[in-house]
């Protein structure tokens, strides 16, 4: 017995140029967009191009979009499409394509490299370093960032308004919350956050929190406390005072 088709619609192409392709690719159960994509260059299309590494929604290099929305390609079942409807792939809409699905993400480690790191404070007299574990549970969620960076692809700040310059991104806000969170750290990011990473152009969309394969809860637990934190610093009357007088 024949088994199941299924049609995807790929982008091929560049930054300059571009078209779809249709392919007629045979299916299976358990079959993720991904194994599509590799039967493709297996039987239609050899120099298609796509970025993947670990095929198990951990290394965070298989983004693309399917159907319009950010997904990893190696977690996204067939199965999850109406049968004989044209499934669409088409690479991450916020960064420049290379070629096909691939696109340049390294805005993405510009953007890391600007993020001073961890500061800790020194060690206790003994040599250890003593926290309290509800300061490490309200990090650690962000540590599970995968940066496979869907959720820079669908806010709208970096999509359409090209506000690179001056936002960061979803991923990065988290970065800094991680870093702003953590009961070790002495430095104080504030103010940066603010102006260089651009905490104020997010408007609370939430789209970045509904696409992350993590399920971090971007926004409640992290941009809205750091917007909070650098509110609070920068409206403190105190504060205020000091940056008025010092410059700082
Ligand atoms: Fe991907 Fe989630 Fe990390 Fe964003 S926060 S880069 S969506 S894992
Ligand atoms: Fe963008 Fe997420 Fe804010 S999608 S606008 S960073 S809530
Ligand atoms: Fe690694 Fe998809 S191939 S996350």
């Amino acid at each position: 017995m024949a088994e199941p088709k299924a049609r995807l619609r790929v982008f091929r192409g560049t930054e300059e140029a571009g078209d779809f392709q249709t392919y007629d690719v045979e299916t299976y159960p358990g079959m993720v967009v991904l194994d599509a994509i590799h039967d493709i260059q297996a039987k239609q299309s050899p120099d298609l191009a796509v970025r993947w590494n670990c095929k198990a929604g951990r290394c965070g290099s298989c983004s693309a979009e399917i159907n319009g929305k950010p997904r990893l390609l190696c977690m996204t079942r067939m199965s999850a499409f109406p049968e004989g409807e044209p499934i669409t792939v088409t690479p991450m809409r916020a960064f420049p394509i290379i070629k096909d699905l691939v696109t340049d993400v390294s805005w993405n480690f510009e953007m890391a490299k600007k993020i001073p790191p961890f500061k800790p404070r020194p060690r206790d007299a003994d040599g250890h370093w003593r926290m309290q574990q509800m300061d490490i549970d309200r990090i650690q969620e962000f540590r599970k960032c995968i940066e496979c960076f869907l959720c820079q692809d669908v806010c709208h700040v970096v999509r359409d308004h090209q506000k690179k310059e001056v936002f960061s991104g979803p991923r990065f806000l988290i970065h800094l919350a991680t870093l702003d969170m953590h009961p070790l750290d002495t430095l104080d990011r504030r103010d940066m956050i603010k102006k260089d990473f651009g905490v104020g152009y997010c408007n609370i969309t939430k789209c970045c929190t509904e696409v992350c394969p993590e399920h971090i809860t971007i926004t409640d637990n992290g941009i809205i406390p750091l917007k909070e934190r650098v509110a609070d610093d920068h409206y403190d009357p105190v504060r205020w005072l000091l940056r008025k007088f010092t410059g700082n």
